[in-house]
């Protein structure tokens, strides 16, 4: 398994951001108008391709990490084009026969079978996370069982529609953000606030099994007991630069 960062090749196909693009939509200072018609493209189009949609300052961003495992991958259409570009990407999904109601479709590459366990094979890869399912623990099972040192997240913030409160936390507390690579701007539908971050794990040697602890809300509290405060406050309401 190589590690080593991928040469970006220029011309893959991306036909989820021409499609995009060919709708016309124009996004000023984060605003649009809501129409009928741009949801519709929305709901379908989520489910064809992919909930977040890869433009090539993502895809090169990821590339620059090495290999992926990217969990929750839906129809794999990011590995898809990733693999395009030379990158060793493993994609799972938790259902890959039968319903899945985040899908529509056949997948554009080889989706694998799997649950957030499977992080833990993949110490030597990068954990790539988009859009993990809103308040539900998968992503935060995914850091648990993940050893390496990258993530790279695609999503909302922490009071965004993505992953759940003890991701975000956990995210913040054992990662940092890589300076240039807290926010990399990806195409938005109407209301959607999302972006590609990267974050490397603040120190290799702490266990990733280390549990939060939790009051009777559910809330994270430290040894005494007391709330943490989550330092990543609002930030879903990070939007493209104008
Ligand atoms: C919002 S979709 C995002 C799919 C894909 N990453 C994308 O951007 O299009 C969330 C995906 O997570 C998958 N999922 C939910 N729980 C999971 C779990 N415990 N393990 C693996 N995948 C899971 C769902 O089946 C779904 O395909």
């Amino acid at each position: 398994m190589s590690n080593s960062a991928a040469q970006p090749k220029l011309g893959i196909k991306n036909p989820y951001l021409d499609e995009f693009n060919s709708l016309g939509h124009k996004r000023v200072s984060g605003f649009s108008h809501f129409s009928l018609d741009h949801y519709r493209h929305r709901e379908r189009m989520v489910k064809q391709y992919a909930w977040a949609i890869p433009n090539q300052i993502a895809l090169d961003t990821i590339a620059k990490y090495g290999s992926v495992v990217d969990i929750g991958a839906g129809l794999g259409y990011w590995a898809y084009c990733l693999q395009q570009m030379g990158v060793d990407v493993v994609a799972y999904d938790l259902i890959i026969k039968g319903e899945n109601h985040y899908t529509e479709g056949k997948p554009w590459t080889e989706v694998l079978e799997g649950a957030p366990e499977v992080a833990s094979y993949y110490p030597q890869r990068t954990l790539f996370l988009c859009w993990p399912p809103y308040e539900d623990p998968m992503a935060t099972d995914c850091l648990k069982f993940y050893e390496g040192n990258t993530v790279i997240y695609v999503g909302e913030g922490s009071s965004g529609c993505t992953g759940d409160y003890e991701f975000h936390h956990r995210l913040n507390h054992f990662y940092a953000e890589v300076e240039g690579e807290e926010y990399v701007h990806i195409p938005q539908w109407d209301g959607i606030h999302d972006y590609l971050s990267v974050w490397k794990r603040k120190l290799p040697n702490d266990s990733p099994y280390l549990e939060v602890k939790r009051d009777f809300c559910g809330r994270p509290v430290d040894e005494n007991g007391k709330v943490i405060e989550d330092e990543d406050e609002d930030d879903s309401q990070k939007d493209t630069p104008s």
